[in-house]
């Protein structure tokens, strides 16, 4: 794991934009899987910029979504779904082929996890994951207690996960189950960044590079990630005690 520090929001979210930029040019067949939520807006908007304007050529590029809501529909504004596709599929215009989400309508989950698990397999694994970090310590929806080994997966969701989420949607709503890809995934995956920025954010990245290794923290798991990459401002880095 790496600690790369910059000075705050936008500089983060340019960090991670150009990195994916770069890696598509290199890799135009690249796989990426990114979290939504309020932490990676600004990288895929600047993400979806930066490819238009570089005019590089993304038709073989494929894109899969970290996690989703159980029984949201893709037009409620604040599910993934519709978070990638007003800031990703719509302004790169990407075929429906070139991107994979759990559909979290489906009546059985248990296959749409099986999918998305064939889904990656047959891409070869990921190239790069662009994920956050909840309030509890969680990646996608690996709440805490979440085995490091497990692939794509239907979860309770906790507590903190269900209030913390109401900051998405446009009024209350009842949050039960989150289904996302999983641990197995993340750690096979060759580059991932954890990226966090704000005050709220620095006990959870002290946690998370500092603290010890547990299911019962997730994010510490990015400890065991030889091509991990935590990607913090200063703020979400100034409850550190060791310089890294
Ligand atoms: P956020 O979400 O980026 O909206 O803070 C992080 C998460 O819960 O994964």
């Amino acid at each position: 794991m790496q600690i790369i520090r910059v000075k705050n929001y936008e500089q983060l979210s340019d960090y991670a934009a150009d990195f994916i930029v770069d890696a598509l040019k290199n890799k135009p067949n690249l796989v990426l899987c990114m979290a939504s939520g309020t932490t990676p807006a600004l990288t895929c908007d600047l993400l979806a910029q930066k490819l238009k304007k570089d005019k590089v050529n993304y038709s073989k590029f494929t894109f899969i979504g970290l996690d989703e809501w159980v029984g949201l529909p893709p037009t409620n504004t604040g599910s993934c779904h519709y978070f990638f596709r007003t800031k990703i599929f719509e302004p790169l215009q990407l075929k429906p082929s070139q991107y994979h989400l759990f559909n979290a309508q489906a009546d059985d989950l248990k296959s749409e996890c099986e999918k998305m698990d064939k889904f990656i397999a047959g891409k070869g694994d990921i190239d790069i994951m662009v994920v956050g970090i909840g309030m509890n310590g969680h990646i996608g929806f690996n709440e805490p207690g979440t085995l490091f080994a497990t692939l794509s997966h239907v979860a309770e969701l906790d507590e903190v996960t269900k209030s913390v989420g109401q900051k998405y949607f446009k009024g209350p709503i009842e949050l039960g189950k989150g289904i996302t890809i999983g641990f197995g995934h993340l750690m096979n995956t060759k580059k991932v960044f954890l990226i966090a920025n704000g005050i709220k954010k620095a006990e959870v990245i002290k946690k998370t590079i500092e603290g010890p290794v547990t299911e019962n923290f997730p994010a510490s798991i990015m400890q065991q990630h030889e091509n991990g990459f935590v990607l913090i401002d200063e703020e979400a880095g100034s409850l550190l005690s060791k310089p890294h």
